[in-house]
């Protein structure tokens, strides 16, 4: 299984994918090649160390959404996915790339959805007097944050936590999470869905 990644930043899920696929824990899934939005992705460095193709799709280079959405296909579509994985991708995408990876488009995201859609996940369900937190990991279809859930992690909320407390918990549980589902993914565990 063809896996091509989409990152913005630290790219620390995608180094769990990295390091299971090293080990021998992520099935048939390959990582083929690594995109960014932004060249000073942290996780590029990540892909370079591990000899992954990288390449560069600067969203400040386009005029809209849809302009930067096709230069991205035109990227990832030679490298022929047979899975787009969406790991810290900070974009929202537009119909036409959601419609166009439709059934093989998947992303993490830090709540336990359907609660808290979109931004500061941890400071919400701080606020909220929530007890227990976690991570999602969903099919990508047009409303944000809303496709099926694949499989989810839970963890706790301490008495003491902080938002950046709580985000470094629940990320380490990303870590384990998204392997995982990419693995069952490529060994026919999970099954496909029309999104
Ligand atoms: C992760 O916590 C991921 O769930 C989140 O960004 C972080 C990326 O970390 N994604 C979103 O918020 C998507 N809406 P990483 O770059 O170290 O993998």
């Amino acid at each position: 299984m063809r896996v091509v990644c989409l990152i913005s930043g630290s790219g620390s899920n995608l180094q769990a994918l990295i390091d299971c696929e090293r080990h021998g824990q992520l099935g048939t899934a390959t990582l083929v090649g690594v995109i960014a939005n932004r060249p000073d992705a942290q996780g590029l460095k990540r892909a370079e160390s591990a000899m992954i193709p990288t390449h560069v799709v600067d969203h400040r280079s386009y005029a809209d959404r849809l302009a930067f959405d096709r230069a991205l296909i035109d990227v990832i579509d030679p490298l022929k996915p047979d899975l787009v994985v969406l790991a810290g991708f900070m974009r929202i995408l537009s119909d036409h790339f959601v419609e166009h990876y439709k059934g093989r488009l998947i992303n993490i995201h830090p709540s336990l959805l359907p609660k808290y859609k979109g931004l500061d996940t941890h400071q919400r369900a701080l606020a909220s007097g929530d007890k227990t937190a976690g991570a999602t990991v969903h099919w990508v279809t047009q409303a944000l944050d809303s496709g099926e859930i694949i499989r989810q992690v839970e963890v706790p909320i301490l008495p003491d936590d902080t938002a950046d407390s709580l985000q470094a918990r629940v990320l380490a549980a990303e870590h384990t999470l998204y392997p995982s589902v990419v693995r069952d993914l490529s060994l026919g565990v999970i099954s496909p869905c029309d999104a």
